[in-house]
């Protein structure tokens, strides 16, 4: 596997939380969270909600997860966990974007042809509290 693409040790992603990332791709940044699912398998999701794009799911410390769901923190969304689909709230219908993950190794990595390359964390290019808000 690519070392460029490692994410984070696998055990560290857990089935009450998600874990943050930051992939990049050519000029393109992007966040991702990873979190696992009830049958063990690992999955990644944009770290952005679909009602408000500026709006991080996870902040840096993990997203609400609860009852199997991502809650968005702004107006509480919910996604399902096994399909990023929002079954409740503001942008019902809505299915997070996700990514390409593969467990190799005991650690987590970005498969994704989309992305060159990914680490742990939040993007400090990403600032967006000033970005325009795309609104639905
Ligand atoms: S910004 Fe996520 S539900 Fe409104």
């Amino acid at each position: 596997m690519d070392e460029e693409r490692r994410i984070v040790a696998a055990e560290e992603i857990t089935a009450d939380g998600t874990v943050v990332f930051t992939a990049k791709g050519g000029f393109e940044t992007t966040e991702g969270i990873l979190t696992r699912l009830d049958d063990g398998s690992i999955v990644a999701y944009t770290n952005y909600c679909p009602h408000w794009r500026d709006v991080r799911l996870d902040k840096g410390s993990s997203a609400l997860v609860r009852n199997g769901e991502i809650v968005c923190g702004k107006h509480g969304a919910t996604f399902a966990k096994n399909s990023g689909t929002c079954d409740f709230g503001p942008c019902e219908g809505a299915v997070l974007d996700t990514f390409e993950v593969t467990v190799a190794d005991g650690a987590v990595y970005l498969t994704d042809d989309e992305w060159d390359s990914a680490e742990p964390g939040l993007s400090e290019e990403l600032d967006l509290s000033s970005g325009s808000r795309i609104d639905f």
